[in-house]
């Protein structure tokens, strides 16, 4: 049978991974595509530049575009990432001239993903993106194919592995965050400027594509609310052990009253629940379905390595002429977003507030709560030891740190009260509050 033949842009962590896949297991690959499989030409910015990987026969084409539209490809494997720049440029050249598309961009699809369905869809073309959340799980598979005959309530996981590694070291060792960031920048976990990640709109973009394929929702990564880990701090992780928890940034979309609720955050999450063992840089994706049940896949979520193995399985696909809709239904078929505001998210919450050690402030807060229609189910006070040299004065009065954690309310009573208390006075900054899931 006729090679499948590749043009591959980018040869960096992931494009010189898949080379090494396809060097490796060429044969076996073969034998299970049912055909040869071949990268034919390749680009990337520098020619020069020493990757490790054998190029030899294969042809260097000087930019993207042109790769793209190469009449002597069939499949176009876009791996240098970045939205709205030239990848996209030439991914949309690729379709207009009737070639595959293999992607691992998740920035690009969050944020042109239905359009470049479309378009994908409406040449008969396939547009495969597995690789593109949460590396080696095969968690877009497992919701477009294997879940097909359900309804999905709730889906949500760690899709961040760099936010995981530093909660982690936070929690295992007692260490602050930006200790544990500069801990995984040195060990090539996080990227040199790390904001992306540590303040949640990586996991965002892996959430926005995870929502349109269990919900046939548009994709509306604006929708998202979006909260990083930055404020996380030692005490929260060791009030959430002594409480029952454990600390993670998650991302959950899920059906409610009022439309798909989107959120990354930091969550307590029960000790007992699955993704609360999940440590380190491993990514998990936990789906909630009506005839299913609760399937959880964990594994790496990022690397060469990893990501190249869902590259594979897209490439495979297309060589055995498997074809499924982009987002599990047509594209044009995808429901308008309806979303459901943060304001309107019910759950419990932790809440770290440093309260002034003085008469009245406990009775004073818990009568706001109240007022909110909010029922604590514990207060947990810490007390400090003064500061030897402290004055004698002022001693009585310093702030201590107090952890609450409340019954099911709503986000805009508890925001509402914690201004409250906050313009009481009695609370000497501005409260930690944590979002508390109920998994299984
Ligand atoms: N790394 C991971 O763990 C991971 C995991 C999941 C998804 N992804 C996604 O996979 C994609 C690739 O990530 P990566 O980590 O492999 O990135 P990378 O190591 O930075 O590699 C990017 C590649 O794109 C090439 N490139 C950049 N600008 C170019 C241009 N103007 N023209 C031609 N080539 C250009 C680079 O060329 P030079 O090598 O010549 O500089 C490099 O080979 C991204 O969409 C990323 O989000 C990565």
């Amino acid at each position: 049978m006729e090679a499948l033949r590749l043009g591959l842009a980018g040869l960096g962590t992931v494009g010189a991974a898949l080379v090494r896949l396809l060097d490796q297991h060429g044969d076996d690959f073969a034998a299970r595509c049912g055909r040869p499989v071949r990268i034919v030409a390749v680009t990337a910015r520098d020619r020069a530049k020493v990757r490790g990987i054998d190029l030899s026969g294969v042809r260097w084409v000087d930019d993207p575009e042109t790769l793209a539209r190469d009449p002597e490809i069939d499949v176009f494997v876009e791996l240098i990432g970045g939205a709205g720049g030239l990848a996209e440029r030439a991914v949309r050249a690729a379709l207009h001239a009737g070639k595959h598309v293999v992607t691992a961009n998740k920035a690009m699809l969050a944020a042109s993903g239905q359009d470049l369905a479309e378009i994908a869809e409406a040449h008969g073309l396939t547009l495969a993106f597995e690789a593109a959340v949460a590396g080696a799980i095969p968690i877009v598979k497992t919701l477009r194919e294997t879940l097909a005959g359900n309804s999905v309530n709730r889906i949500y996981g760690i899709l961040n592995g760099t936010c995981n590694y530093i909660l982690t070291r936070m929690e295992a060792e007692e260490l602050d965050f930006d200790t544990c960031l500069r801990e995984a920048q040195r060990l090539g976990y996080a990227e040199a400027d790390p904001a992306f990640d540590i303040e949640g709109y990586d996991a965002a973009h892996k959430l926005a594509i995870l929502t349109s394929i269990a919900f046939g929702t548009q994709i509306d990564a604006e929708a998202i609310y979006v909260e990083g880990i930055t404020s996380i701090t030692p005490a929260d992780l060791e009030a959430a052990d002594e409480l029952g928890y454990r600390l993670k940034l998650l991302g959950i979309a899920s059906r409610t009253e009022t439309g798909i609720e989107q959120r990354v955050h930091p969550a307590m999450v029960p000790k007992s629940s699955t993704i609360a063992s999940i440590d380190g840089v491993t990514n998990a994706v936990a789906v909630e379905s009506d005839y299913a049940g609760q399937l959880v896949l964990s594994g790496p979520g990022a690397g060469g390595n990893a990501t190249a193995s869902s590259v594979a399985s897209d490439i495979a696909d297309i060589a055995r002429g498997i074809k499924v809709p982009t987002f599990g239904r047509a594209a044009r078929s995808l429901a308008p977003h309806q979303r459901a505001a943060i304001q309107t998210h019910a759950g419990g919450y932790y809440l770290r507030l440093s309260v002034y050690d003085r008469p009245g402030a406990f009775a004073s807060i818990a009568t706001r709560m109240a007022e909110h229609g909010i029922s604590l189910e514990s207060i947990v006070q810490r007390r400090r030891e003064p500061h030897a040299d402290a004055p004698e004065l002022l001693r009585p009065h310093s702030p201590q740190p107090v952890f609450l954690i409340t019954y099911e309310t709503t986000e805009e009573a508890i925001r509402a009260a914690v201004n409250q208390i906050f313009r009481d006075g009695h609370i000497a900054s501005a409260p930690q509050l944590i979002r508390i899931e109920p998994l299984g």
